[in-house]
């Protein structure tokens, strides 16, 4: 399963990036608007750090404003993916966009057949927004599960990218499904290296070296 970083934050992005945990980024507009500086040279940036697929999103609700847009989103770096919203022309855009070679991320796919209809217009990705389902009350994972028996029954070449995550748990339980990606906030990344008894071990170990080292002050490794 791939991990996407669900964030425009540079210093989080080169963070993870420099621990060879990332293979793409996505992002959106709200992401966008929680970080300083100019939009366009954080897009530009990001599609420079990471090598893999990184999704910038167009902000137009009609068709030819998201061609427009998506053109002009992909020129920031070869590796863009151009972000649609799951609408008619969302989807419009999805297939005109994808027929010239520009890959697209469906995003805000809240439904089995909205998944499916977004693969049929030839998205690279869907993006399930889980959490969002969890809020209302609706189990999100279980869309995960439909998505992805939909796609296997029809061999479709659309990647599950799994949207929306709240914490750790979401990200073992899409792996155990076979969700082709989880986008992650780096808050549950940074919480799936944390473990209580890896901080104890650790404090352990080096106590006890200490011990050792009191024995033999000359000792190195
Ligand atoms: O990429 C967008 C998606 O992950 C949104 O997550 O936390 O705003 O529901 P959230």
């Amino acid at each position: 399963m791939k991990i996407f970083l669900d964030t425009a934050n540079l210093e989080a992005i080169r963070k993870f990036n420099d621990m060879g945990l990332l293979d793409g980024i996505t992002t959106n507009p709200s992401l966008m608007s929680k970080e300083g500086g100019n939009p366009k040279d954080i897009m530009k940036e990001i599609t420079k750090i990471i090598k893999g697929d990184v999704s910038l999103e167009v902000l137009s609700s009609k068709y030819s404003g998201m061609i427009e847009e998506g053109k002009r989103l992909h020129q920031y770096g070869k590796n863009v993916v151009v972000k649609v919203p799951m609408t008619s022309d969302g989807l419009k855009a999805c297939k005109h966009l994808s027929s010239e070679g520009i890959p697209v991320n469906v995003t805000l796919v809240f439904s089995p057949n909205q998944a499916l209809l977004a693969a049929k217009s030839g998205a690279k990705y869907v993006s399930p927004f889980i959490g969002r389902l969890d809020d209302i009350g609706q189990d999100g994972m279980h869309l995960i599960k439909e998505i992805k028996q939909i796609f296997s029954n029809y061999d479709f070449g659309t990647k599950i990218l799994v949207a929306s995550i709240r914490h750790p748990i979401h990200v073992v339980d899409a792996a155990k499904i076979g969700a082709d990606v989880v986008t992650l906030p780096p808050a549950v990344l940074d919480k799936m290296i944390q473990h209580p008894l890896t901080d104890i071990g650790l404090e352990n170990f080096l106590s006890d070296w200490e011990k050792l080292k009191a024995r033999n002050p000359n000792m190195q490794i």
